[in-house]
């Protein structure tokens, strides 16, 4: 089971909560931007904007070569999407995930959204993706596992009719975006590293209307359903203490 996940000092959290906050900030500018006729790019300056402004920098532009500070991905894309020109059409079903660095250390977040209006089957996706995130937060306790995480992200797919992606996980966060373990959206009850007060995971659902299988587009990032399902795209970076989950990425 090896993975000891590490125990942040009080001092980097203070840091990482700075992060958090600007991310949450990211997301609160781009929420209130999101509207028919909007282009993913235009989303993308939003959050540039936000950064400069709270003197912190991506870690996605650039990051293998990224292009952009947020991924805008629509409807069967599930992550990973690159911001363009192309116009947000009512009805879309759009995921915005992006990050920021502080001092050195990160936050790494995302949410999805209804373009204008969507279609029930679209809203309930929307809804599963967001409860499916609160399940798997509120699993983020001194004594709890890993698994028990991914499970609560499962369970909460299964039971909406939905299923998850598992080509892509969840990871740790802290000096690098990308940090140990894995976080993946399934798993057994009971099973995996020990959480502890002091752990910080950044906790991502993809949660999918078909089959779970995907392919990456030519582009070399947007991942997409193969069966062109439509797939909503969660995640909050999650701090345990022992009084409870502590969500970084929120204001
Ligand atoms: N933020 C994504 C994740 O949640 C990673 C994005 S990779 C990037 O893990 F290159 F697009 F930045
Ligand atoms: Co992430």
């Amino acid at each position: 089971m090896g993975a000891v996940i590490p125990v942040r000092r009080p001092d980097e959290l203070a840091t990482m909560r700075r992060a958090g906050r600007v991310v949450a900030e990211m997301h609160d500018v781009i929420r209130a931007a999101v509207r028919p006729g909007v282009t993913t790019r235009h989303l993308d300056d939003l959050a540039r904007q936000v950064l400069e402004r709270r003197g912190a920098t991506s870690n996605f532009l650039g990051y293998h070569g990224y292009p952009a500070v947020i991924c805008a991905s629509v409807n069967s894309c599930v992550i990973h999407g690159i911001p363009d020109d192309r116009a947000l059409v009512e009805g879309d079903l759009l995921s915005v995930d992006c990050g920021a660095i502080v001092d050195g250390w990160h936050g790494d977040a995302a949410f999805s959204i209804g373009v204008g209006a969507v279609t029930p089957e679209a809203q309930r996706l929307l809804d599963a993706a967001d409860e499916a995130l609160a399940a798997a937060v509120a699993r983020m306790v001194p004594g709890g596992r890993l698994g028990d995480v991914g499970h609560a992200v499962e369970a909460v797919a299964h039971r909406r009719g939905f299923d998850v992606i598992r080509d892509y996980c969840g990871h740790g966060i802290g000096r690098a975006m990308h940090e140990e373990p894995d976080v993946p959206n399934y798993g057994k009850p009971g099973r995996g590293p020990r959480l502890r007060a002091g752990n910080v995971l950044a906790i991502e659902p993809m949660l999918v209307a078909g089959d779970d299988e995907t392919d990456v587009l030519d582009d070399g990032w947007a991942v997409v359903t193969s069966d062109g399902a439509w797939a909503a795209h969660t995640e909050h970076t999650v701090l345990v203490t022992d009084r409870g989950p502590e969500i970084l990425t929120r204001a």
